[in-house]
């Protein structure tokens, strides 16, 4: 019998202020605008200063959630860090966090996986919180997936931004807060989207850097297809778990990568426009931090009721999907 849940206390969530425009991109690489809106519907991004790293971001996130909490850092058992753009290959970006918050009770580690990153993160969580090992944690997804993009392939260049989103996590009622969680790998198609170079296969060559196999490269289309089929599905696994059917989600939250793919999913869930949220536009893909920034962005604008429920669904590299229903407990 489950003893306790897992409950959210904090969001908070962070941008670096640099916004880069679609007419900004128009002269960077042979685009448009029009095509931009319409095959994703984004309009703008944010891009980290050079100075900034992915902890920097992180941190900001991570001290606004725990505001948000009325936590402070010494109360932490845990920081989760999901980034596949972390500030070193080691130390852990979430050790980096943990010292720099003053989180001197907790653990830290990395989960890197990609856009899935903050829902696979927030149900280590809930794990731990549900089994007594830890009584708070804090959950960062931050990304500075400028630092990873090719500038000159305007294929994949135009779709990605830069930021960061954190939840506070502690005990709660059983059967309220997280109500489900749904992790999936499809790791036979994890190939049409990768960074080659710089892992133990392939160790970075001058050649590499000639081809830029150590940035990001995605076969869109490929990627487009996985996740349009793959994201109600996971998404219906966890209304399911949870004991909901569709018609019992309040909002659907998802993985902010392009607004036809949303449009699609939510299509097949036959989940109304009006329970789907959508910010794209404002931040483009954000890989693990897409989901805590439209999260903090539904909450701050008053839309968040206790008792309802929200439908959590990511894809990404792996190929990896997720799905989760959190009930609003705050
Ligand atoms: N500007 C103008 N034309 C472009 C651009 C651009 N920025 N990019 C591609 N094109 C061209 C292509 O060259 C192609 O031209 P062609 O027909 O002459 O060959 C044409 O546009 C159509 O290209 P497609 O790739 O077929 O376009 P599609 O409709 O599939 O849209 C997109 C491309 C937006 C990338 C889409 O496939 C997509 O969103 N895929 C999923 C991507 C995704 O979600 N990735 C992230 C998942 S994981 C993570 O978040 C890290």
């Amino acid at each position: 019998m489950m003893v306790r849940g897992a409950k959210l206390v904090g969001l908070g969530s962070y941008v670096p202020d640099r916004v880069l425009t679609n007419a900004d991109l128009e002269k960077m690489v042979d685009t448009t605008d029009e095509w931009i809106v319409s095959h994703t519907g984004m309009k703008e991004r944010h891009i980290a200063a050079p100075e900034q790293a992915t902890s920097d971001l992180a941190l900001a996130a991570a001290r606004r959630a725990l505001d948000d909490a009325q936590m402070a850092p010494e109360e932490l058992d845990l920081v989760i860090c999901a980034t596949v753009t972390p500030d070193y290959p080691f130390p852990s970006t979430a050790s980096l966090i943990q010292a720099q918050l003053g989180a001197t009770k907790a653990g830290a580690f990395d989960l890197f996986i990609g856009c899935t990153g903050f829902l696979y993160a927030l149900s280590m969580a809930s794990g731990q919180i549900m089994s007594g090992l830890c009584n708070n944690v804090l959950v960062i997804a931050a990304e500075t997936l400028s630092r990873v993009v090719n500038w000159e392939d305007r294929a994949t260049c135009v779709l990605f931004g830069d930021g960061a989103g954190a939840a506070v996590l502690s005990a709660g009622k059983p059967g309220h807060g997280f109500l489900s969680f749904a992790l999936w790998s499809d790791g036979a198609n994890g190939q049409y989207l990768s960074i080659p170079a710089g892992g133990s296969r392939r160790p970075i060559s001058p050649q590499d850097l000639q081809e830029k196999a150590n940035c990001l490269h995605m076969e869109g289309h490929e990627v487009f297809k996985l996740a349009v089929r793959g994201c109600p599905e996971v998404a219906e696994a966890a209304i399911q778990k949870a004991g909901l059917t569709n018609r019992d989600i309040d909002w659907a939250v998802m993985h902010q990568a392009n607004k036809r793919i949303i449009d699609a999913a939510a299509k097949r869930l036959e989940l109304p426009d009006s329970h789907v949220f959508c910010n794209v536009e404002r931040y483009g893909n954000t890989s693990a931090a897409s989901i805590p920034l439209a999260l903090d962005d539904l909450y701050k604008a008053g839309e968040l009721r206790n008792g309802q429920r929200l439908l959590l669904v990511a894809f990404g590299a792996g190929f990896s999907l997720a799905g989760s229903v959190l009930e609003w407990t705050k």
